[in-house]
This record gives C-alpha cells, structure tokens and sequence, in this order.
C-alpha cells in the first residue's frame, strides 16, 4: 500500500469501521494484514508484537479505544462512559514501557470526559485520527531537523526498527536517515540485526529497500568493531520513553551502542516524538522495562537453538543516560546534550533549532 504523502508503508490503518494492522510477525517473508474488530483484539495485537514501536502502540490503542466506544454505547448507550475504563485499562497493560500507549490513552480518556450522551464514535475517531496524522507530520519534521545535524556526509548505524511501521508514517530514526540519505548527506546505511526480534533485519532492512534506500545488515556483536573502523558518523535510534532529564529506553542493546559510540568518537542521535517524553520521571531508572518471554532467546525462527536446560534473561528495552546522547530530536526542536533543563525548556515550547 503506498500512503498519500509518501511512499513508505501503512502498518496501522482504520477501514470500513475497523482496525488494520500489517502484521509484522511475518515481515518480510509475508505481507499479512488483521482487521481488529474489537478492543480485545487491539490489545492481543499490542501485547503479541503484530503492531510494535512506541508511536504505532499508542495510534493503535487510540484506535481501540474507538472500537471499545462503538461496543459500550451500542450495548448501554447511557452507561458507556463508566463501563469503558475497564476497556482503557486492557490496552494499558499490553505493553509497559512505551509512553505513548499512556499518552494516547490518557488523550483519548480526556475526549471521552468531554463528550455528553451523544453516540460518541465518531468524535472519538476525529481523535484518534488526528493523533495518527499528527504522529506522520512530527515524524517528516523531525526527518529534516536531524538531517540539519548531519553536517558531513557520512555512513550511519541504527538499531530494532524504528521507521514508518513503528509510527503513524515515515518514521522517527528512519525518518532522518529517509531525508538525510536523499540529501544525499549518507552513503551507506547499517542496520543491527537486533536480537531476539529481528526488527533490524526483518523490518528495517524491508522498509528501506522498499524505498529504495541501501542497507547494510551486522550482528549486533558486530557494532562495536564497525565503530571502530572509524567510517561510522552517527548512531540514529529511536525512544520508547525519555525521562525529564533525557535518559532514554529504547530496544535492548542501545545502551551498549551509545557506550561504544561515545568511545569511538562517533555521535548518537535519539529520534523521538514530544509525546514520548514522560516528565513525571525525574530519572531512566524510574522507567519500568517490559522483560519478554525466555523463548524468544532460546529459539530462533520458532526453532529452539540453546543447549538444553539452559535459561535466558529477556529484557525488551534497556536505559541509555543523557550523558551518553549528543541529541534528542522532537518535532518541537532539537536538544543537544540533553539534560533536566533543557528537556523541561523544550516542552515549554522554548525550542532551538539547528541552522545549518
Ligand atoms: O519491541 P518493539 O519492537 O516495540 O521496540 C521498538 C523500539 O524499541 C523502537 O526503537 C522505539 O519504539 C521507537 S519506534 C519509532
């Protein structure tokens, strides 16, 4: 499917009253789309990784909560504010440490408030719609904003998948290497494999080569030594959630990323929507890490590789400090070496913007 306002992939659309996921478990062997009818299913969805990365999440669940709204007013059309907080409370637990699945629902819970006793759905839409179109056109300004920090032209390195299938369109860290590369400020894109989903190599890679846009794969074992060939110029990430001091959580393996970067001279650049900063937590270490099943390290492509009897620890998303970022880049501006301040200075609107 190609989008109005590009050429890159849809992975969450609302058609004929219902939810449509890409289901991105069987990228890039399958294309297979799921048609969530119900709130239920929206949160199946969430939890099992048909749609994943922090804005997609919280577009979903805005989505769902439409879908809970359309079930609740059908079945007691008086009564389906009270009996839809159970419904926002199932999307809330599908997963943890992405805001924007908080943010979104708390938006939507907001809309809900406002409403009187008349049939709600489509106003509820109109919400969830907007915070999709709005996720697509943060990610298309922060694309240029981070290409304006790419001064020389240069190779970069980016981790899991954080592109157009992760967000409402174009994506966040895909979305600067998407308008960097076709300022032709990039040569050649590397991608981490990222273990043990494969968001690297199943997604990322399947996204760029959709768009044309070349990519190297490497084991995740191997980043550190393409550092150090010293041809790397920065590492483009994305957040799942960025506490008020900039520490960021992101897919397990960016913290050792941004350790190696700042070792080996290389600049690391975070990706990321306003709405994935969480100001209530002073600290990263407040963030609470989703720990995934130990199946997904054991087996690979559903066959199991580890010795027999052997455990596996699975933490979904890891902390990178502030120290370690050189910039956060949001639709509202951009923070170089990111701190308390000036992450609480940006979302006053107090933003800066590069020049060049
Ligand atoms: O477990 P996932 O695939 O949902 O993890 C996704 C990531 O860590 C992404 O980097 C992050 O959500 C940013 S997506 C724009």
């Amino acid at each position: 499917m190609v989008s109005e306002m590009g050429t890159e992939v849809e992975a969450v659309q609302w058609l004929n009253g219902a939810l449509t996921l890409l289901d991105q478990r069987c990228l890039p062997q399958q294309e297979v789309y799921l048609t969530c009818t119900d709130v239920a299913a929206v949160a199946t969805a969430i939890q099992k990784m048909v749609v994943r990365g922090a804005p997609a999440i919280g577009i979903a669940a805005a989505y769902g909560v439409v879908l809970a709204a359309k079930q609740r007013y059908w079945q007691a059309a008086e009564e389906w504010q009270y009996h839809i907080d159970q419904d926002l409370t199932l999307l809330a637990q599908s997963r943890p440490t992405a805001v924007n699945l908080f943010w979104a629902i708390a938006r939507m819970r907001e809309r809900i408030k406002h409403i009187g006793g008349d049939d709600p759905v489509h106003r509820l839409l109109h919400e969830a719609e907007s915070i999709h179109h709005e996720d697509n056109q943060a990610n298309r300004c922060m694309g240029e904003l981070g290409a304006r920090l790419i001064t020389a032209s240069c190779n970069v390195l980016t981790h899991c998948n954080a592109g157009a299938l992760a967000t409402g369109g174009y994506g966040t860290a895909l979305g600067v290497i998407r308008c960097a590369f076709r300022l032709k400020k990039i040569h050649q894109v590397y991608a981490d494999e990222t273990r043990p989903w494969l968001q690297g190599s199943r997604l990322t890679a399947w996204e760029l080569l959709r768009d044309n846009i070349p990519v190297t794969l490497l084991a995740d074992g191997a980043a550190s030594y393409l550092m150090k060939q010293g041809n790397i110029g920065w590492v483009i990430v994305g957040a799942d959630r960025i506490a008020a001091n900039g520490d960021v959580a992101n897919k397990i393996g960016t913290l050792g990323l941004a350790v190696n970067a700042r070792y080996h001279g290389v600049k690391f650049m975070v990706v990321a929507p306003t709405s994935t900063v969480d100001l209530s937590l002073s600290h990263g270490d407040a963030i609470p890490i989703e720990h995934r099943p130990a199946a997904e390290v054991l087996t690979l492509g559903g066959e199991s590789v580890a010795a027999t009897g052997a455990q596996a620890w699975n933490p979904a998303f890891d902390i990178t400090p502030a120290a370690l970022i050189d910039a956060i880049v949001t639709e509202k501006g951009v923070i170089e070496s990111p701190d308390q301040n000036k992450t609480m200075a940006l979302m006053q609107n107090e933003v800066y913007l590069p020049q060049n």
